[in-house]
Order: C-alpha cells, then sequence, then structure tokens
C-alpha cells in the first residue's frame, strides 16, 4: 500500500509509540491523584508541556491540552463569543478556513456574532490589505488558518500578527497544519491563540494543545474538575499527551531534512503528471505552500472516480478534506480559490509525509496516469 493522505493522518511516531507504551499498560495512574503513582503521570504530562513549549517558543503555562484540532478551534472561537457574551462583537475568518472553524463561526452568527469570511485569490492567499479593510471598531477576534490542508498554502501570518498586535485585536491561527512541518513561533509572529493537532505530525489521534497568550482571557469549553490548571476538564489523555510531546520533538529536529525529501517527492509528482496530462492544473502553484501536498484538478475526470481506482491499487488520496470526504460537495476552499463546481470535484489531494519514499512517488505518477487514461478511454466523466 501507498498512503499519501498526510495531511488527513499520520501514522504514528516508532519513537513516540515507545514512549506512550508503559502509560497505557502498567503506568496507567491518574495524572490528578496525590499518591506516587499519580504525581508520575502528571510529572510526565508537564514535561509534554515543556517540549511543546520549546516548539513553538512558548511559555509551558501558555499551553492546554486538548483532544486535537476541532476543540482547539471550538474553543477559541465558541469563547469569544462567550466572553463577550450579550455585546455587540465582530469576529474575522479567511473563507478557507477548516470546517471546525467555519462552523464554530456559524455557530456563533445564530447566537448573534457578526463574522466577515475574507476571501483569497487564485492561489489561496488572503491580502493583508483585505484583512485589515474588514476590521471594525468592535472586532475582538481574527482566525487566519497557518496552512491550508487542502492545498498547502501558507498565509502572511506574520504580517497579520504585527497589523492586528497594534490595533489590539485577538489573533487565533488554525496551525494544525502547519506544526511540527515549518517553523512556527507564537512570539514573533505575535499570536493569541494557536491550535495544534498531534496526529498531524506523527503523534497520536485524539491529542493536541492550545497555546493561549499569557493574560488573555478565555472562557472554558469543556466544564468539571480542576485539570489544565482549571481551564479544561477532563481526566488526561498521559499516554496520547506523552506521544506528543516526543513527536513534536523528533518533528522539529528533523524538519529541515524532512522537508527537503518532501519538496522533492511534490516536485517528482508534479512534473511527472505534467508530462503524462500536461492540461491538469496544480492547485495553489505559485504560493509558498506546505512541501508535501499536492493538489490537482484533471480536466476530465472525477476526483472521486481516480480516488476509487487508486484505492483498489492500494494507492490512498484524498478527494478533498478527510471530515468532508463523505460528503458530495465540492471543496469550499477549491471554489475560494475561483474553480468552477465541476473542476473542484475533479480535484485530489496527494499528501507526502515523513514515511515516504521516492519510489512511492513515481508509483504514484504512474498509477495515476494509468487510472486517468483508463477513465478517458471508458468515457466516464
Ligand atoms: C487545518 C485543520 N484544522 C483542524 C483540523 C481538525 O483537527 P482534529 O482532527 O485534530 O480535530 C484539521 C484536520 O483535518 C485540519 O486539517
Amino acid at each position: 500500500m501507498i498512503y499519501a493522505d498526510n495531511a488527513a493522518t499520520t501514522r504514528l511516531s516508532e519513537a513516540a509509540f515507545e514512549k506512550m507504551l508503559p502509560f497505557l499498560r502498567e503506568q496507567y495512574g491518574n495524572a490528578s491523584s496525590r499518591y506516587t503513582f499519580g504525581v508520575k503521570a502528571k510529572r510526565v504530562i508537564e514535561e509534554a508541556r515543556r517540549q511543546v513549549a520549546v516548539a513553538i517558543g512558548a511559555e509551558p503555562s501558555e499551553i492546554a491540552f486538548t483532544s486535537g484540532g476541532s476543540e482547539g478551534n471550538s474553543w477559541v472561537i465558541q469563547g469569544i463569543a462567550r466572553l463577550f457574551n450579550g455585546e455587540n462583537i465582530h469576529v474575522v475568518a479567511s473563507s478557507i478556513e477548516h470546517h471546525s472553524v467555519l462552523n464554530a463561526c456559524r455557530k456563533i452568527e445564530t447566537c448573534g456574532v457578526s463574522v466577515t469570511y475574507v476571501p483569497v485569490d487564485s492561489v489561496g492567499r488572503i491580502s493583508v490589505r483585505d484583512v485589515a479593510s474588514s476590521i471594525r471598531p468592535n472586532t475582538k477576534l481574527v482566525s487566519v488558518m497557518f496552512a491550508n490542508n487542502e492545498i498547502g498554502t501558507i498565509q502572511p501570518i506574520a504580517e497579520i500578527g504585527k497589523y492586528l498586535r497594534e490595533k489590539d485585536v485577538l489573533f487565533h491561527t488554525d496551525a494544525v497544519q502547519a506544526v511540527g512541518h515549518i517553523p512556527v513561533n507564537v512570539k514573533d509572529l505575535q499570536l493569541d491563540f494557536l491550535t495544534a493537532s498531534a496526529h498531524k505530525f506523527n503523534g497520536a489521534k485524539g491529542t493536541g494543545f492550545l497555546y493561549k497568550r499569557s493574560g488573555i482571557d478565555l472562557p472554558q469549553l469543556i466544564f468539571g474538575g480542576e485539570q489544565e490548571h482549571g481551564q479544561r476538564a477532563g481526566t488526561e489523555n498521559v499516554a496520547g499527551i506523552t506521544a506528543m510531546g516526543y513527536a513534536l520533538e523528533e518533528s522539529v529536529a528533523d524538519m529541515s531534512l524532512i522537508s527537503e525529501k518532501l519538496t522533492a517527492l511534490a516536485e517528482t509528482s508534479i512534473n511527472g503528471l505534467k508530462a503524462e496530462i500536461p492540461e491538469i492544473r496544480i492547485n495553489g502553484q505559485g504560493a509558498e505552500r506546505l512541501p508535501g501536498i499536492v493538489n490537482i484538478t484533471f480536466p476530465y475526470a472525477s476526483g472521486e472516480a481516480v480516488m476509487r481506482l487508486l484505492d483498489l491499487k492500494e494507492v490512498c488520496v484524498s478527494t478533498s478534506s478527510a471530515c468532508n470526504s463523505g460528503k458530495d460537495e465540492a471543496s469550499h476552499v477549491l471554489l475560494a480559490l475561483g474553480l468552477s463546481e465541476k473542476q473542484a470535484k475533479s480535484s485530489i489531494r496527494i499528501s507526502y509525509g515523513r514515511y515516504n519514499a521516492m519510489e512511492e512517488a513515481e508509483r504514484i505518477v504512474s498509477t495515476v496516469s494509468d487510472v486517468y487514461a483508463k477513465i478517458i478511454a471508458n468515457h466516464n466523466y
């Protein structure tokens, strides 16, 4: 099997797996228990908090562990709405956010918050000028994703952060696709909130973290006990949290090597496929992008058909984001770039990760070309 859907999820790192095993077996103590068995679990969590903080240039006290990206995004968006409950407030988001941001925005709109969705250009880039002109006197939060999960476009986070800090508007970035893959420093970028998820950087599923700048108020999303310094209730996922700490440390240490490798895999795929199918369109090309994501639109084949035929040949790619792939809807990201509905539905995403090899990229080129030729021959577009 060739797994080329790393933007959906990644394989757990071997080192992280080894680190989490003891906490699934013999060291199963509750981190909130006061006896030594529990205190040991607590120490492991605090070590992971330090590892995560170092990786993004934060203080450990600014990190709260969550169940993943969706929780972190909901926490910030809903939290801001609850913080200013009853006041007439305004929030800004990009139009190509992940559904965990977009649907949280739609939810707060039903509670009276007004939201502006800022468009992107044809390569998926938001302009700082457009963000600036969307700001109103009652704007409380701007949420712009660090890097897009479907096309890989990286946003001008530092410029937006600088502008918003001057205007005293809170800035959140969904950095689920960026953390562990490209350099991220919350202080340099002037961020107030950052969301991340472990399973996108070879950690375990169901674990993530929220960075919240020291001194910024954000109401709780999950109520109950006093875990996470009273900010997020629920018995801690000790195994997942420790795996995340090590997976992130490993990702940051290997970042430039992996990035070079992913760039080569993506280039091989793009050049090879363009040679075989010259009419394909590479979405987001020209923008600064994540190294491992290749999003392709075919002229005469549905993405769904290509994906299913690739599946029969044991090649895993996706038609859009994993969260949306069960729906027969055109990708909101590709539509936002200006693609027609038909073009958007004629697209696939190949996303490479640290465990892919060059021969897999080469086999993807030949397999995609074969599958495409078969679809064309059957005229079943
Ligand atoms: C950009 C982005 N944000 C948020 C999420 C949601 O993360 P999680 O699966 O950890 O809830 C994803 C996952 O696909 C994503 O790609």
